[in-house]
């Protein structure tokens, strides 16, 4: 009886595996398919899913996306973990220099860039081949932009923020996406000083005045041109977001003499009697208290135009704001507005709505005592290289071992594990070759032939070398996923609606 199963099951799989590579091979319609009864075909998900393992096996079959997201209609496939191509394609999205990474990378993978600031820029090859994408902060990837990256298994951010990734819809699309956490802290936390206490001594504005000629030798003249420059000890700091950064800046801006207060709801109880600071129960309360306010929190779903016309008017009149956070948080018209009206005495803002930020358009334009930098804040040579080595390794630890687990900082892993069921697989051989190479494929170029890029020599020549030589499997990322019914992430939980 036992036995008459198996083999009904085998035929079973068999004939549907047999359909499905017919109709890869487009000498099936999915009329004739739908003519099989339907519920037959799905009756077992593990039939469908062996089925689809053996029609992917068939080396020379071209999957024709498309029509295998209509089978799968409801069904997810397994996503592919385990052994991937012995010479895997990494790139490097928005940017063009990887000597940082090529030597970390060179022996199990082939590095890439394409110097694009969206995914019309890249090369098709890439989109079909890529298994992992390394990107800075330039370019967004949508779901849209990530269904077109046909095996794309893992994206490290190189930098803290990854909220210009969709990193739900990654997840469905079995893609981890990771960060580099630490390696700017400090960096970053050192620029909000310099900004607050360049709003407090106006440092910046002394050296404008100079810089147009202005005289400062009487006491007159110094009271004039440093009018404003206001004493730090006694004052103030609204940290908003007590992450990495935040409690970072918390720690410096007490040694400066400020008492310091923060809103996290995201934190557990304790936080602020570990560091010595004082927690405000809500926004509002924060924003009441605080003679500068600075913000520290990830950009989210929840927290987009954070300070608004709204929350502003919550603020001390003749308050101080500094964002080095994200643009999205702050609506720069509410804030333009609210600086030609001295509701907010300075502003420094290091990031912007619209990035790269000219004070030439946007409605800054013409806001007074304001201070830019162009995100920046991160940038120190040694925090650059660090956050290079350390992308350049979570993409070998991808490689090299088992997505997510072997991840160090896999910021969707509870969206991910949520989204599918990892197949436990050995974990990746890596070629021993020695040779990777960089190369960049130019826009519009059509055909990359084995042995180098035709044409190098000119246009891309000097970062073009070695040889491109490698037929990685697509893994076929189910676009229809159903939305993961997962344990409520941080950025999930409930937030006060006095946001
Ligand atoms: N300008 C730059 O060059 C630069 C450099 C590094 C980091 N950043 C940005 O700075 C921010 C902080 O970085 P981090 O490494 O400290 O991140 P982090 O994840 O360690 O900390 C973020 C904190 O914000 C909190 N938070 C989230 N939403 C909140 C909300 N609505 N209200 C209050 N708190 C909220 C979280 O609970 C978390 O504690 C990020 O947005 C990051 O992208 C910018």
């Amino acid at each position: 009886m036992a036995i008459g199963r198996e083999r009904e099951h085998h035929r079973r799989t068999h004939t549907v595996s047999a359909l499905l590579k017919e109709f890869i091979r487009g000498e099936t319609k999915w009329t004739s398919l739908k003519g099989l009864h339907s519920t037959w075909i799905c009756s077992s998900l593990s039939q469908v899913q062996t089925a689809w393992s053996m029609a992917l096996m068939d080396k020379h079959k071209q999957v024709k996306r498309q029509r295998l997201d209509r089978i799968c209609e409801g069904i997810r496939p397994p996503i592919l973990n385990g052994p991937m191509h012995p010479r895997p394609l990494v790139a490097l999205l928005d940017g063009r220099d990887c000597t940082v990474e090529m030597p970390i990378l060179k022996d199990v993978a082939t590095v890439a860039f394409c110097d694009a600031q969206s995914t019309q820029e890249i090369h098709e090859k890439v989109l079909n081949e890529a298994v992992a994408a390394l990107l800075y902060h330039t370019i967004t990837l949508s779901r849209d932009d990530l269904e077109k990256f046909k095996g794309l298994r893992v994206i490290v951010r190189i930098g803290s923020g990854f909220d210009n990734v969709d990193i739900k819809a990654a997840a469905e699309l079995g893609i981890a996406v990771c960060n580099v956490p630490a390696s700017s802290v400090e960096e970053t936390a050192d620029t909000s000083l310099c900004l607050i206490l360049n709003l407090y001594r106006r440092v910046t504005w002394m050296h404008q005045a100079l810089r147009e000629g202005t005289r400062a030798s009487s006491v007159e003249q110094i009271r004039e041109v440093a009018g404003g420059a206001a004493r730090i000890r006694g004052e103030t700091l609204g940290i908003i977001g007590l992450g990495r950064v935040g409690q970072a800046v918390a720690l410096r801006a007490k040694a400066f003499g400020f008492g310091v207060i923060f809103y996290d709801p995201y934190l557990p109880d304790g936080v602020e009697r570990s560091l010595g600071l004082q927690r405000m129960a809500t926004l509002q309360d924060l924003l009441i208290h605080s003679d500068c306010v600075s913000l520290h929190c990830s950009l989210n779903e929840h927290n987009h135009h954070l300070i608004n016309d709204f929350t502003i008017k919550q603020m001390r009149q003749g308050a101080f704001l500094v964002n080095t956070s994200r643009g999205g948080l702050v609506d720069e018209k509410a804030l333009a507005q609210a600086l030609k009206e001295g509701r907010i005495r300075g502003a420094a803002l290091d990031v912007h709505e619209t990035e790269p930020f000219s004070f030439s358009t946007g409605p800054l334009k013409d806001a007074p005592n304001l201070i830019c930098t162009p995100h920046t804040s991160w940038y120190s040579e040694q925090a650059s290289v660090e956050a290079r080595e350390e992308a350049a390794r979570e993409v070998r630890r991808a490689i090299t071992g088992r997505i997510p687990d072997s991840l160090k900082n896999c910021v969707n892993k509870e969206y991910l594990m949520a989204a599918s069921q990892w197949p436990s697989m050995e974990a990746a051989t890596v070629h021993p070759e020695l040779n990777g190479a960089t190369y960049r494929f130019p826009p519009g170029l059509i055909n990359v032939a084995t042995g180098g890029l035709p044409g190098a020599g000119t246009g891309v020549e000097s970062l073009v070398s070695g040889t491109l030589a490698h037929g990685i499997a697509p893994v076929s990322h189910p676009p229809h996923a159903p939305s993961p019914g997962q344990p409520k992430a941080e950025a999930d939980r409930d937030i006060p609606s006095d946001q």
